[in-house]
């Protein structure tokens, strides 16, 4: 495995591959690598001829008095695991050279940054959208992979993608969970053993929702009401968000027809947490079946 830390090394090692028609897939991460980044890895593996991760804490994504500091790292773990997984090249890249002293460009994708999230990490997408284009353009990467666990994540770089042309696809990995439910997240290691135990109840207020639009139900405030309702059996879990959005748009519906998207964010003790549901009336036979998240061109 290639360890590549500055911008020019790993612009000329990633071209040269390319002239000689190598298909590059990249999965752009943030460490502390668990089995949903594995995930996205082995999709990598399997679609491309070279695989490269990235990991990178990138400063311009976290607000003032956010974890950037405390962010768990441990690159000697990483760098097994990325072993492990067949990664050809890992680039970490210096913060100092991604964001040099002077440093003023930025991507906004707007309104799509607005919702769920975006209204409580002012400025988070639009460090997300600017680091991911940056490393799109290092990497040059034929095809990128992302977590559809980072449903409005997702969303935003298919749109800038779409928007400034860049000639990667995008694929959309389904979350990976722990046996109980929990959805992988690095910030998981925030958590204390209570916490840990009452995290389970993102997953289960996600099947109660999926559980009663199976059933028929429609109504978005009565399905949201009942979510709080399981959530509130965990008293560690402080909910900052949960809507219902239609999955194009991203903006709060009423009534949950056709594709939805059910997403939320908590706290729970020192960690925030989020975690989605799609639901799909329209599926045949299944009427809340989860259905993945391919882009809506
Ligand atoms: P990070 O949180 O490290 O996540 C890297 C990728 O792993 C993202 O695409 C995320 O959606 C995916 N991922 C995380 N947990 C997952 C899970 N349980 N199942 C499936 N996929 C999962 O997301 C970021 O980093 C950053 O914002 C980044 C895109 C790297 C830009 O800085």
């Amino acid at each position: 495995m290639h360890v590549i830390h500055s911008v020019h090394e790993m612009h000329n090692w990633v071209f040269m591959l390319k002239k000689s028609g190598k298909k590059i897939g990249f999965v752009p991460t943030m460490g502390y690598l668990h089995k949903g980044h594995l995930e996205l890895l082995k999709l990598g593996r399997g679609q491309c001829d070279v695989l490269v991760a990235s990991i990178f804490v990138n400063p311009t994504q976290f607000a003032p008095g956010e974890d950037y500091n405390g962010y768990p790292r441990d690159l000697k773990r990483d760098m097994e695991l990325a072993q492990w997984a067949e990664v050809d090249c890992l680039f970490l890249p210096d913060p100092a050279e991604i964001y040099p002293p002077g440093y003023r460009t930025f991507i906004e994708v707007e309104s799509l940054s607005e919702n769920l999230c975006g209204a409580f990490r002012p400025g988070h997408f639009r460090g997300v959208a600017t680091v991911v284009a940056k490393l799109f353009n290092i990497v040059a990467p034929d095809a990128a992979f992302f977590g559809e666990k980072d449903a409005q994540q997702l969303l935003i770089i298919r749109k800038m993608v779409e928007d400034l042309n860049f000639p990667v696809k995008v694929v959309g990995c389904p979350t990976v969970r722990e046996s109980d439910g929990l959805a992988m997240s690095s910030r998981n290691v925030y958590l204390a053993d209570e916490e840990r135990a009452q995290a389970t109840a993102l997953h289960r207020s996600l099947l109660k929702a999926k559980e009663m639009v199976a059933g028929g139900e429609t109504d978005a405030k009565k399905v949201l009401a009942a979510m709080r309702e399981v959530l509130s059996e965990a008293p560690a879990v402080q909910v900052e968000y949960i809507q219902a959005v239609d999955v194009a748009t991203l903006q709060d519906v009423s009534r949950i027809v056709g594709k939805v998207l059910i997403a939320m964010a908590v706290h729970v003790g020192k960690a925030r947490l989020i975690d989605n549901i799609m639901l799909d009336t329209e599926v045949r036979g299944d009427a809340a079946k989860t259905a993945e998240m391919h882009a809506p061109h």
